[in-house]
């Protein structure tokens, strides 16, 4: 993103005027280019530190198929969360082990399509493993483990480990789950954990690498298994609000390595291939939400009105997450405390009660939300009838729609009303 003098605002090449003339508002744009930036910078540090390493995109946090196919042509393998998410992984040419099948609480579909698909299957809990074997022996295998500690910067909605998460197979459970997938036949193994996200402390990544190491550790000396891979899960954060430090990646990379190999080493493993599983870190920053003032509420304060919402970002209503916002063209004019929000006939839309915004914000104008690629448009939804908004690619000066904006159309176009409750035809 670049701001010019007059505070117009370009992402790349492109001004966000032209983006929002171009395909209206509300719209996503990513920036190609700082989506591969993230990607190398990330795989750079982890291999300086441990050569057998590979990034797998939680492809969760932002499904459009030409942003993971970005990733894809990085390097990046697919974790899916879903079937339907090993689908969209297909569709990029992907499946095998180069895509992790990481789901949680899965019906008997989920794991006869799963199994079928032949990606590496990833279980959230041991009582998984007979209703696996019912429908075949995948090839490999692998349990999501709660290491017993899970921590996010954004609070107990993202802690995704621990006593209080529904995530992974609890820590005394583990060597039981393994031993039984070893005697249904199993020969080749993995292990996983994702404890939490958006986190940037180099000291918590260190500490849980080393819990999972110790339990892999034992696993692996006591039922003489090999691991062909650990996967630490994804949690790469990035900072939301200004000021805020970023991650320091080689520290982190290289904590992550040093307790890594030292585990690998105490427990007499043969060193598995490192795996890392993020998402937020590689599109998170490169992507940005535009949206159009479209009326001004003098109340009791005032109140900027967008067609931005909790409907095409759910972030702010659902976890009180912060997004910078910068107002086209008036970055550089005086501020007033004001709020904003979108069109939800909800309060939770009221998502910013008072910050500082350009005092001459008026109808019409473009705001750009910062830090909206991850978790963004797949968490959109389309609630009192709005539709999800289009996404855009910017590469330099040129721009692609990446995905049509909704239309009345697919409101509509999967529900079926019964012949007695239509309106009288004419
Ligand atoms: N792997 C698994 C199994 C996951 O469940 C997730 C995210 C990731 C990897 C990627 O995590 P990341 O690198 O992005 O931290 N909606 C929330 C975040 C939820 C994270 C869910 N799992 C948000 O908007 O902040």
């Amino acid at each position: 993103m670049r701001i010019d003098s007059q505070s117009q605002i370009s992402l790349e090449d492109v001004p966000v005027t032209v983006l929002a003339e171009s395909y209206g508002t509300p719209v996503y744009v990513y920036e190609e280019n700082r989506i591969r930036e993230n990607f190398r910078r990330a795989d750079a540090a982890f291999r300086k530190h441990y050569p057998d390493f590979r990034f797998f995109y939680a492809i969760k946090c932002c499904n459009n198929l030409a942003i993971a196919n970005i990733l894809r042509q990085e390097g990046a393998g697919i974790d899916a969360a879903s079937v339907n998410e090993i689908l969209l992984a297909k569709e990029l040419g992907l499946g095998g082990e180069h895509v992790m099948f990481s789901g949680n609480f899965l019906s008997d579909d989920d794991i006869r399509q799963g199994l079928e698909s032949g990606v590496i299957f990833n279980l959230d809990d041991a009582s998984l493993l007979p209703r696996v074997l019912k429908h075949g022996k995948p090839e490999v295998l692998s349990f999501r483990i709660n290491p017993g500690y899970g921590k996010s910067s954004l609070g107990d909605f993202v802690t995704n480990a621990g006593p209080k998460a529904k995530f992974g197979v609890h820590p005394d459970h583990v060597l039981a789950a393994y031993k039984a997938a070893k005697e249904a036949g199993i020969t080749r193994f993995g292990a996983h954990m994702m404890p939490g996200s958006c986190m940037i402390e180099p000291e918590y990544f260190e500490l849980i690498t080393g819990l999972l190491m110790d339990i892999v550790g034992r696993v692996g000396r006591e039922l003489g298994i090999t691991f062909e891979f650990v996967d630490l899960g994804g949690g790469l954060g990035i900072p939301y609000r200004h000021g805020e430090p970023a991650l320091d990646l080689d520290e982190t990379a290289k904590r992550i390595a040093g307790v890594f190999r030292k585990k690998v080493a105490e427990y007499g493993l043969t060193p598995p291939r490192l795996m890392m599983e993020p998402a937020r870190y590689f599109v998170g920053d490169a992507g940005y939400l535009i949206g159009r003032v479209h009326t001004i509420k003098d109340s009791y304060t005032r109140i900027i009105g967008t067609d931005v919402g909790m409907n095409t970002l759910a972030r702010p209503a659902m976890y009180g997450a912060y997004h910078h916002i910068y107002v086209n063209g008036r970055e550089h004019e005086a501020r007033q405390p004001v709020g904003l929000c979108g069109q939800i006939c909800e309060n939770t839309d009221y998502w910013v009660k008072e910050r500082p915004l350009p005092a001459g914000t008026a109808i019409g104008d473009l705001v750009v939300i910062e830090n909206a690629g991850a978790y963004g448009y797949t968490m959109s939804y389309q609630y009192n009838g709005r539709l999800r908004p289009a996404e855009v690619l910017v590469n330099g000066a040129r721009h692609w729609l990446i995905r049509e904006r909704e239309t009345f159309q697919d409101l509509i176009r999967t529900v079926r009303v019964p012949e007695h409750l239509r309106p009288a035809a004419g």
